[in-house]
């Protein structure tokens, strides 16, 4: 699913932050992403989702060499993955409802056709009696969960999430955990970038989990807690 090789990325190409990169993802595993705050990982999930290429070695994604890729190909490669950004990043000015179902009005697809796929997904993360509210009315547990519902509304087989549980309290947590969980068992493939060990623990407890850090501008697997 996603297929690294030597991969190296840097802001700069002359002075990469990620180097030497080699991981090979299989569809339906559960992967977290550690390492210290500033050590590359949103970087890492926007090369995964190809907001951001490769500087140097191989990347390939779904089983193409994205150096491959046009525009055309990237656009519909990126409707394969979800991302739930670190910060959310809604449309104030729009009730969350709308939020969720923009990627699919941005793709032009009719609202017969994803209209029951949100209101399904609103009462799966718990939101349906607030689909009305604008995101700066939610708490950050319903922002997250928000964001949760707008990277999986288009069936993405790929879900990415930038520290999910970052500004919630445990039980918050443990609840988007969960529902990432659910994900995974219906066949997605799911990598959570995160510095919070106790949410890597209590994932073990229920799914087999791999483990991968950056360390030193580098990926390092299967790293113990
Ligand atoms: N758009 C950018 N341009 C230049 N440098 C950046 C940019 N985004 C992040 N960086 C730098 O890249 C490094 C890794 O950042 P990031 O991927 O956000 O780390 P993490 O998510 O692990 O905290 C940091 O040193 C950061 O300052
Ligand atoms: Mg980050």
């Amino acid at each position: 699913m996603i297929g690294f090789r030597q991969t190296a990325f840097g802001y700069d190409a002359a002075t990469p932050i990620l180097s030497g990169m080699d991981l090979t993802v299989n569809p339906g595993s559960f992967l977290f992403l550690t390492g210290a705050s500033g050590a590359g990982k949103t970087t890492f999930l926007k090369l995964c989702q190809l907001s951001l290429r490769p500087t140097a070695g191989r990347m390939t994604l779904f089983g193409v060499d994205v150096a491959s890729l046009d525009r055309a190909a990237v656009t519909r490669m990126r409707r394969r993955i979800g991302l739930v950004h670190q910060d959310c990043q809604f449309l104030d000015h729009l009730p969350i409802a709308e939020n969720i179902a923009l990627p699919r009005m941005v793709r032009g697809d009719d609202p017969s056709r994803w209209q029951a796929d949100l209101d399904d997904l609103l009462e799966w993360v718990g939101l349906a009696r607030r689909r009305d509210a604008l995101p700066p009315e939610l708490s950050s547990g319903e922002r997250q969960r928000a964001a949760l519902a707008r990277a999986v509304i288009g069936s993405p087989e790929l879900i990415l999430a930038d520290e999910p549980t970052g500004n919630v309290d445990w039980a918050m947590a443990r609840h988007i955990l969960h529902l990432l969980i659910e994900l995974n068992r219906l066949g997605k493939t799911v990598l959570i970038a995160t510095h919070d060990l106790n949410l890597i623990r209590a994932a073990r407890e229920e799914v087999e989990v791999r483990l991968m850090r950056i360390e030193r501008g580098t990926l390092v697997m299967g790293t113990a807690l």
